[in-house]
């Protein structure tokens, strides 16, 4: 079997908050597997609703945008430390160049934010570029992406396979703090531009992200 580079982005609303350690757990033992198959993988956690808590209580004390942030981005390193602690690893790393350099020579690196303006897709995406990924997958809290936002739109259909160009045409935007999109309008900008491979599936079964590691029918991809 080949052996696959990988970034597996992990939503922080699939961990939960306060995070479920039960899945955390879970999540720990499919990397585990995932690595043992000789697969390499940056895992790239995001900060859920606490880092939206942290948002707002910023913006309310009338901090910039910027700052608001900031303050989210130390959310999800403290997500990613939890990982990081449940595999075993030590650092959280701080730059797509240090995950890369991490996940050559411990097999599994762990990152959370980076800078502001962006959100843990774009981090994934970044690493994606600067590790020429195989594969991107987003355990997210849907079952993929669909024609529209399936939260507002009951017409909204499954995608199970779209060109990057449809992606950006879907999913295509702006940044803007707290943003709630399936994948961010940057990193679809991103990974059509570097025409990596993403898929995106249902997070809350953390099986499936074996399932797209093994090429099965799950989610959508993307590429
Ligand atoms: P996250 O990327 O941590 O969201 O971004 P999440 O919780 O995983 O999202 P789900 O679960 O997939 O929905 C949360 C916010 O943190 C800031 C942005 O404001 C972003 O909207 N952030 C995060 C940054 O500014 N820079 C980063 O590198 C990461």
């Amino acid at each position: 079997m080949t052996s696959l580079k990988i970034v597996l982005r992990i939503g922080g609303s699939i961990l939960g908050s306060p995070p479920d350690p039960g899945v955390v757990k879970k999540y720990a033992d499919i990397i585990s597997r995932i690595s043992s198959k000789k697969h390499r993988v940056v895992v790239v956690v995001g900060g859920g609703a606490i880092a939206r808590q942290y948002i707002d209580a910023a913006k309310n004390i009338g901090l910039p945008n910027a700052e608001q942030d900031l303050i989210a981005i130390q959310a999800s390193r403290l997500n990613a430390k939890l990982v990081g602690m449940a595999l075993g690893i030590e650092e959280v790393s701080l730059s797509p160049r240090g995950a890369v350099s991490n996940v050559g020579k411990q097999q599994v690196a762990v990152m959370g934010g980076l800078r502001p303006g962006i959100t843990t897709d774009t981090v994934a995406a970044l690493v994606g570029e600067a590790w020429s990924s195989d594969l991107i997958i987003k355990a997210s809290d849907q079952h993929g992406i669909y024609t529209a936002d399936p939260r507002k739109d009951r017409y909204a259909e499954l995608l199970s396979a779209i060109s990057h160009a449809r992606a950006v045409e879907i999913l295509g935007g702006k940044h803007s703090p707290g943003i709630h999109s399936i994948v961010d309008p940057v990193a679809v900008g991103l990974i059509a531009k570097n025409k990596l491979k993403l898929i995106v599936v249902n997070g809350a079964h953390p099986e499936n992200v074996i399932k797209a590691v093994n090429g099965g029918r799950v989610g959508t991809t993307v590429g």
